[in-house]
């Protein structure tokens, strides 16, 4: 996350002093880097050069207006996994025919509003939906362009809530399967059998099980082929995965203890070891980067309120809490922790907890901080990523700010909601 550095201690997103923006516009709040962003999709972008493909950002991961509206004039589609990020991804402005559809559970409601939309296609996750595509589609008097989402049972090697691709996930259609149901879809009156759609999971680190993936869809592509059914796209979902440790390193900064599992590839190697299997294949070839595009745009700075040493553990009880930033009470996922100010103050082992009535509600746990007092800010790092959107209203906590920064200039993205504003 190179747009968030230390210039004399102090952190800085781009060329703007975090700090002045916690005390301007409060705490807790999530501070966006436009060029960080810009940056990650290009990236994923100028690897598939020359390749026919779209980049279609999971709304999912991060859906804020302002955010999407920078991505579609960099010429982003959009995956979206219900009719609300559909609604959301054409306010901002993307062109329908760059949406896609995902999802194991559209409502009838949800189908009719897409085809009404004229999106790209919908990644049909069983037989039954394919079967009520086919139904609905016929009473509008509208064809669907379908891509069907197999299930090839590979080991994503990622947290179990995250991983998708295994046969004992309720995602896709078995991959032993799926000669029969691409024939069957193939032979319904109202859908355009078009595509294959795969995604295994989440914040995955590992290359192998993406190849391995790859080649399981392109041999399909070939066999589907043979018996004369025709494949056009191939979406490959998303899933790579980022680098949460050491994110932002700093002399005064604990180096954070990593192991092989830790370390992120990056995009680049992501996508060129699958580029040459799928451009095999002649299909338009989709992807669906979420967290890779937007993880290391953002943070979250919190204050902190209190500090409190029973003896046995040491806490910094913060304003930021689990219904701010839920990865760490949900996953056990690890965000880096790190001062506003840097200095040579003893390092202490905390726990990092809000003011949500949980002892599930942390940000971390037995980590390894500089000693912070009341008053003193602390930023949660790579936040970009399933921050906001997993936000929520527990305890009767008002939804906090974001605010997007462009070298030294600076935008509230949106407002800190009031408690008047609560329902
Ligand atoms: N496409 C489909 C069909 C998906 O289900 C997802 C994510 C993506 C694309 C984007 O995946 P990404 O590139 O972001 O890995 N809340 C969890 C992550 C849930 C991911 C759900 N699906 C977290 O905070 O780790």
């Amino acid at each position: 996350m190179k747009y968030f550095h230390y210039r004399e201690n102090h952190l800085y997103c781009e060329e703007t002093l975090v700090q002045e923006l916690a005390e301007e516009f409060g705490t807790p709040i999530y501070i966006y880097s436009k060029n960080q962003l810009l940056e990650n999709y290009r990236a994923i972008n100028n690897a598939l050069a020359g390749v026919d493909h779209v980049t279609c950002y999971a709304l999912k991961a991060n859906s804020n207006h302002e955010l999407l509206k920078l991505l579609v004039a960099e010429g982003s589609g959009a995956d979206a996994v219900s009719a609300g990020e559909i609604y959301l991804a054409l306010r901002a402005g993307f062109d329908p025919q760059k949406i896609t559809f995902a999802g194991v559970g559209k409502r009838d409601d949800e189908i009719e509003f897409a085809l009404k939309k004229n999106i790209y296609s919908f990644n049909v996750e069983s037989m039954q939906e394919l079967e009520v595509i086919n139904q609905i589609a016929g009473r509008m008097k509208r064809r669907a362009r379908v891509a069907l989402r197999i299930n090839p049972d590979i080991d994503a090697a990622t947290h179990p809530y995250i991983s998708t691709g295994l046969k004992s996930n309720k995602f896709g259609i078995d991959i032993a399967v799926a000669p029969q149901s691409f024939a069957y879809a193939a032979s319904l009156p109202n859908i355009i059998m078009d595509g294959i759609h795969t995604h295994i999971g989440s914040q995955i680190l590992k290359i192998e099980p993406f190849v391995q993936t790859a080649t399981t869809v392109a041999n399909l592509v070939k066999e589907l082929r043979a018996n004369g059914v025709n494949i056009h796209h191939i979406d490959f979902g998303g899933g790579f995965g980022v680098q949460y440790k050491n994110a932002v390193t700093h002399p005064l900064l604990p180096v954070e203890q990593t192991t092989e599992a830790d370390e992120a590839p990056s995009l680049e190697t992501f996508i060129s070891s699958v580029l040459p299997i799928l451009k095999e294949t002649g299909c338009r070839l989709f992807f669906e980067p979420g967290r890779s595009i937007v993880a290391n745009t953002g943070i979250l700075v919190s204050k902190v309120l209190y500090r409190k040493d029973n003896g046995v553990k040491k806490f910094v009880i913060i304003d930021g809490a689990m219904t701010d930033l839920l990865r760490p009470s949900l996953y056990q996922a690890y965000h880096q922790i790190v001062p506003l100010t840097l200095n040579e103050k003893e390092k202490e082992i905390v726990d990092v907890v809000g003011p949500v009535c949980e002892s599930g509600d942390f940000l971390a746990k037995e980590r390894t901080v500089q000693n912070v007092q009341r008053g003193e800010y602390l930023a949660a790092l790579t936040a970009g990523a399933y921050g906001m959107v997993l936000t929520s209203h527990y305890n009767a906590r008002p939804k906090i700010a974001e605010v997007l920064v462009n070298g030294e200039k600076v935008r509230v993205i949106r407002e800190r909601e009031t408690i008047e504003e609560l329902k």
